[in-house]
């Protein structure tokens, strides 16, 4: 059990395609995904995919919490997904803010779409087939991205809401202020 170095935009690893696990059962793999976990809690984030602590296989985990959705039913507990399959299953967008571990203090709004189907395998080799809408797909989209050297910055389609989070928080406590 470790905590692992994440890696931070502009480090090669997370701008390759990562490999496929040709056995998602193996115990190197299920020793990768409890150290991801730990990494994951320990920074703390909602989702996280391997080649973020610098190993280049197809591998991302991910929660949905309560806070960020209407439903308490649409929370997920934390989902390891193998050799993840995203299908988009409409042309329909939505825009929402997203930050990265691997961009710490950033954030900026990105479109994505709002609802998917997906499957994988977790370590013991079961499928997971899943429908995803809003938040859930988001996150699940982001962290597919990872896979093939995708970050979020790179699907915004207006740079103007990037930035740092705490520069904008100052500007909307400024902004509350003064109204
Ligand atoms: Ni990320």
């Amino acid at each position: 059990m470790g905590i692992l170095k994440i890696a931070r935009m502009g480090h090669p690893v997370l701008s390759g395609s990562s490999k496929k696990v040709e056995d998602p059962t193996a115990p190197e793999i299920k020793k990768l995904v409890s150290d991801m976990v730990e990494t994951m809690e320990d920074a703390p984030g909602i989702g996280l995919a391997a080649p973020q602590v610098h190993q280049p296989l197809r591998i991302v985990i991910f929660k949905v919490p309560e806070l960020r959705v209407l439903e308490k039913k649409q929370a997920l507990p934390l989902t390891v997904l193998i050799n993840p399959v995203i299908e988009v299953l409409t042309e329909d967008t939505e825009k929402g803010i997203e930050g990265c571990l691997s961009l710490p203090g950033m954030s900026g709004v990105v479109p994505r779409f709002s609802h998917i189907g997906y499957h994988g395998f977790d370590t013991n080799g079961k499928k997971i087939e899943r429908e995803a809408r809003d938040f859930h797909a988001r996150v699940v989209q982001h962290e597919c991205d990872h896979l093939d050297g995708v970050l979020y910055p790179m699907r915004m389609t207006d740079l103007s809401s990037f930035g740092f989070v705490e520069e904008m928080e100052k500007q909307n406590q400024n902004r509350t202020m003064k109204e």
